[in-house]
C-alpha cells in the first residue's frame, strides 16, 4: 500500500477442567462426553487467547529485527502466526529472472516454525515490489513470468504455508474496478490464472486475495472485490480466503459495518483473515471492535498485526499504531485485544466450511484433550498418538493429534489409522500426509520430527464426514 494514498483465575479454571476430565476418564466415559469450555477462561498471551476459539493471532516479522532480543521475546511469547513483512515478496525471492533466492524468506520461516508458529505467505503476484526485470516485462512474457514465479516460490514452501496471499492489491481505490498495472495489462484473467496456478503448485495452502481499503462495506472497492470473489466461487476458480489488510487511519477509518464486510465475504464460502492490522492513534476501543467483529463471524479465522512494537511499524512510531510501545511495553490496545479474545465464546469458533456454528456439544476445547482415541500405541521406547475432536459441523470436523515420545527421544514419527466411515482429510498442518482410501499415513514435518523423551508435538486437520476418533498407531523413524 502506498502510505500517502491511503489513509488470576486461570490456574483455577484450567485445574477445574483437568480434574473434570480426569474424573470422567476414571469413570470410563471420557470418550463419550464433551466438555464445554467456559466462556472467558483467561489466557495471558494473544496467541493462546485466540486459540481458545480456534483462531490464530499473528504478526509481521522482519529479518532486520531478528537480532533484537526484546523484539523476538515479545513476538515469540505473544503470537502464533507469522507473516514475512518483506522477505517473501517478488523482489526478495526472484531478484533476477529464474534465479530464486529464499535466504531471507527462510530466515523468517525458520524462526517461526522453530518457535512453533505457522506461517502466512506474502505475496506472489503484486504490482508493487517487483524486481526491475519484472517491471520491464509485459504481455505474454510477463504472464509467463508471473506463473513461473508462483510455481518457483510455492514449490520451495510446498506444504509449509498455512495461507498464501496469492494476489495482492489488484483493485483501484476509487471506483471498484481493477487497478491499472503491468499485470492487469496482461489481461483481466491474470488473477484467476494466478489462483489456478497456485492451487496446482501447493494444494494444501489456503489461497487468499489480499487488499487494503476493502474493510468498509459501503465502499466501491469492497464491492468490487466482493463481486470478484462471488464470480470466482460461482465458476470454480480456486479461492479459499480474503485478506482484509485493515490499515486504519483517519482517511480509512474503522466503520461499524466492518462486521458486515467480514460476514458477507464469509457467506460466499471463503475464510476471512485480518492480515495487516494497524490503527493509527492506537485506539483501544477500535482494536476491541475489530477483534469482536472477527470473533462474531465463524469463518473469520485469525488476525495479524503488521508489526510488534510501534517502532517496528512501517508507519513510524509516532503514529502509535500497534499493540506494544517502542520500549516493548503493552499498550492499552493490547489489553483490550486480550480481553476481547478471552471473552470469546466457543460457538464463535471458526469452521472451515460451511459457515455454521458448531453445535454446543462439539465445542472446541483448547486443553486438555477430552476425547482421546480408544487405542494408542505402546509408549516405552517408542511413541504414542491420541486424537481428539476440536470442532465439528454438519458434514465436517476438525481434529488434533498429539504425538508423544516414550522413554527415549524420537527423531521422526509416522502415525497411521483407518477411517471406519467415509471421512476424507481436506487440510492438514504440522505433518505430511499420504495414503489412499480409508487408510491414512501422517509423518512429521522436518521441524517437528524430533521429540524429547516424554515430550509431545501435535498436528491437526480438517476433514469431510462425521467426526471420528479412530485407533491410531505411532511408529518411530
Ligand atoms: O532495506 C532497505 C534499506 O537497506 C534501505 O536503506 C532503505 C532505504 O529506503 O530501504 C529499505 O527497504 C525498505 C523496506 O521496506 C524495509 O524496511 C523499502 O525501501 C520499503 O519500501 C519497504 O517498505 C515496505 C512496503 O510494504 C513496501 O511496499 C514495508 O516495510 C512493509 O511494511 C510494507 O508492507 C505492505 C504490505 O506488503 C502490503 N500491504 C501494505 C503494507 C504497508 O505498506
Amino acid at each position: 500500500m502506498d502510505r500517502n494514498a491511503t489513509p488470576s483465575d486461570r490456574p483455577r479454571r484450567l485445574r477445574g477442567r483437568v480434574l473434570l476430565a480426569g474424573a470422567l476418564g476414571a469413570l470410563g466415559v471420557i470418550s463419550a462426553v464433551t466438555v464445554s469450555v467456559p466462556a472467558g477462561a483467561a489466557e495471558s498471551t494473544l496467541g493462546a487467547a485466540a486459540a481458545q476459539s480456534g483462531r490464530y493471532f499473528g504478526t509481521a516479522i522482519s529479518t532486520s529485527r531478528l537480532g533484537d532480543s526484546q523484539y523476538t521475546t515479545i513476538a515469540n511469547r505473544e503470537f502464533n502466526m507469522v507473516t514475512a513483512e518483506n522477505e517473501m515478496k517478488i523482489d526478495a525471492t526472484e531478484p533476477n529472472q529464474n534465479q530464486f533466492n529464499f535466504t531471507q524468506g527462510d530466515r523468517v520461516y525458520n524462526w517461526a516454525v522453530q518457535n512453533g508458529k505457522r506461517v502466512r505467505g506474502h505475496t506472489l503476484a503484486w504490482h508493487n515490489q517487483q524486481p526491475n526485470w519484472m517491471r520491464n516485462l509485459s504481455g505474454s512474457a510477463l504472464r509467463q513470468a508471473m506463473i513461473n514465479h508462483i510455481n518457483g516460490v510455492m514449490s520451495h514452501y510446498k506444504g509449509k504455508i498455512y495461507a498464501w496471499d496469492v494476489v495482492n492489491e489488484a483493485f483501484d481505490d476509487g471506483n471498484g474496478g481493477r487497478r491499472d498495472s503491468n499485470l492487469q495489462r496482461t489481461g483481466n484473467d491474470w488473477i484467476e490464472v494466478a489462483f489456478r496456478t497456485a492451487r496446482a503448485a501447493d494444494p494444501d495452502a489456503k489461497l487468499c486475495y489480499n487488499d487494503y481499503n476493502i474493510d468498509n462495506w459501503s465502499w466501491a472497492k469492497t464491492q468490487g472485490v466482493y463481486n470478484m470473489v462471488r464470480d470466482f466461487k460461482s465458476r470454480g476458480v480456486p479461492i479459499d480466503c480474503v485478506g482484509l489488510q485493515s490499515h486504519f487511519n483517519s482517511q480509512s477509518a474503522y466503520n461499524s459495518n466492518y462486521r458486515t464486510t467480514i460476514s458477507s465475504f464469509a457467506a460466499l464460502g471463503v475464510d476471512v483473515q485480518i492480515t495487516e492490522l494497524d490503527i493509527q492513534g492506537g485506539s483501544a476501543q477500535t482494536y476491541a471492535n475489530v477483534v469482536n467483529d472477527c470473533l462474531a463471524v465463524p469463518r473469520c479465522t485469525g488476525i495479524t498485526v503488521w508489526g510488534v512494537r510501534d517502532s517496528d511499524s512501517w508507519l513510524g512510531a509516532s503514529t502509535s499504531p500497534l499493540l506494544f510501545d517502542s520500549n516493548g511495553n503493552k499498550k492499552a490496545a493490547y489489553t483490550s485485544v486480550l480481553n476481547a479474545l478471552n471473552a470469546a465464546t466457543p460457538n464463535t469458533s471458526p469452521s472451515p466450511t460451511p459457515p455454521v456454528s458448531p453445535s454446543p456439544n462439539t465445542s472446541p476445547s483448547p486443553t486438555p484433550p477430552v476425547s482421546p482415541s480408544p487405542g494408542t500405541s505402546p509408549l516405552p521406547g517408542g511413541c504414542s498418538a491420541t486424537i481428539r475432536t476440536v470442532n465439528s459441523w454438519p458434514g465436517g470436523f476438525q481434529s488434533e493429534v498429539t504425538v508423544q515420545a516414550g522413554s527415549s527421544s524420537v527423531s521422526g514419527w509416522t502415525v497411521n489409522w483407518s477411517w471406519s466411515g467415509s471421512q476424507s482429510i481436506t487440510q492438514l498442518w504440522g505433518g505430511l500426509t499420504s495414503g489412499s482410501g480409508s487408510s491414512v499415513t501422517v509423518r512429521n514435518e522436518s521441524w517437528n520430527g524430533s521429540i524429547a523423551a516424554g515430550a509431545s508435538t501435535t498436528f491437526g486437520f480438517t476433514a469431510n464426514g462425521s467426526a471420528a476418533t479412530p485407533t491410531l498407531t505411532c511408529t518411530r523413524a
